[in-house]
């Protein structure tokens, strides 16, 4: 709604400067003509421009996505639960009031003065237990909430790999967990950050729609699978597209170079960091920084294997100081 107004001013300031412009067009005298012109012509011109882009973001934030719902039956089975559950560990991050399980809702708004996002109550006493499997799984992967609307701050670029027997297992385990009483405010950008996402400085969570089977590689002590769990595991938010150091100025802590320090330890090195925080070099990680106590909750020591032999298997990535 406020979305709307601040288009509207935008729209009726664009008018009232581009007829101040029409009126010093038809003065007189030559002096106020051309400045009156330059001037109240210029500052048109810029309201037109914010209105554009005001649009763009407008639509960018609230028309529906043409992601399609997948038609899923998430069995609910002890397994797909307990494999569930490791997984959502990665969600605790944020949809927590305890940094922990079960997924309740976060406390804090992600985006300031851009507006309110507060990550939602996952657990059947939020808003979840009227979606269907197919929505939720569409939100984790794709960035689309159940009324087709883009989410905001959702890595689900992040979770855009994730298998389907992975992601309906996150859904198994959702689903699975106490109705926790937490309501989280309703999330929406202000105008400012509508004008951001219209001029593309600020991106949506959506993602390209999954229509095809995603299947994860064989789990085993290999590159392929640490690779995917990498990805799952959100590393690449902190440490880099790459993995060769997180970029400042974004949302999460930046992490170092990956490919620069992990190819130089053992793969009982890197296992015994992740357990301990304590590096082979005596340096103690700090946990509010690189969330190890997570990653050590969440693995077991082939899976850290399966991380270590993709990490080691990196070419060394040397990015000149920024
Ligand atoms: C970086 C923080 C962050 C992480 C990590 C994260 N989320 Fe979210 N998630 C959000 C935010 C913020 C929203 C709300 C976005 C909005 O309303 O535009 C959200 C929305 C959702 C929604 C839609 C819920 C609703 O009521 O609208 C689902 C489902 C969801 N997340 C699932 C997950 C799962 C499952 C994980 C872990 C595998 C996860 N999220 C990890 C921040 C996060
Ligand atoms: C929330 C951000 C974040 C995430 C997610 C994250 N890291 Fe980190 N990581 C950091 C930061 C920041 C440091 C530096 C911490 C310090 O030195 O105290 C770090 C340090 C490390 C180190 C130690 C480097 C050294 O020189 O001792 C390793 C290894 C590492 N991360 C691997 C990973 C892996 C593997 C993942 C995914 C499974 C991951 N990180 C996910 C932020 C993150």
């Amino acid at each position: 709604m406020v979305d709307i107004v601040a288009l509207l001013v935008l729209a009726l300031l664009a008018i009232l400067f581009g007829w101040l412009a029409k009126r010093a067009w038809d003065s007189k005298r030559a002096w106020l003509k051309w400045i009156g012109v330059i001037l109240a012509g210029l500052v048109t011109l810029i309201f037109i421009l914010l209105f554009v882009v005001g649009v763009i973001g407008f639509a960018k934030l609230n028309l529906p996505q043409s992601n399609p719902v997948a038609d899923v039956k998430v069995a609910g089975t002890p397994d797909q639960i307990a494999r569930g559950k490791k997984i959502a560990m990665v969600c605790t991050a944020c949809h927590s009031t305890t940094n922990g399980l079960p997924l309740d809702g976060g406390t804090r708004n992600f985006v300031g003065p851009l507006g309110t996002v507060v990550p939602p109550n996952l657990t059947p006493g939020g808003p979840l237990k009227d979606w269907s499997d197919g929505e939720i799984i569409r939100a984790i992967r794709e960035g689309v909430a159940n009324n087709g609307r883009a989410l905001i701050v959702m890595p689900a670029d992040q979770f855009h790999g994730m298998s389907d027997a992975d992601v309906q297992a996150v859904v198994a385990y959702l689903r699975s967990q106490p109705a926790v009483q937490h309501d989280t405010p309703a999330n929406g950008l202000s105008p400012l950050g509508m004008l951001l996402v219209g001029a593309g400085i600020f991106s949506t969570s959506v993602q390209a729609p999954i229509t095809q089977p995603v299947v994860a590689p064989p789990a085993g002590v290999t590159a392929d699978y640490g690779k995917y769990l990498v990805g799952i595991s959100g590393c690449h938010a902190c440490h880099g597209a790459d993995l060769a150091g997180g970029t400042p100025g974004g949302f999460t802590p930046v992490g170092p170079n990956l490919t620069a320090i992990v190819p130089k330890w053992s793969q009982s090195d890197f296992i015994k960091t992740i357990r301990t925080g304590v590096d082979p070099t005596g340096h103690a990680l700090a946990p509010d920084q690189m969330p190890w106590k997570l990653f050590n909750a969440m693995y077991t020591d082939d899976e850290l294997g399966a991380i270590y032999t993709y990490l080691h298997s990196l070419t060394l990535i040397i990015k000149s100081a920024k």
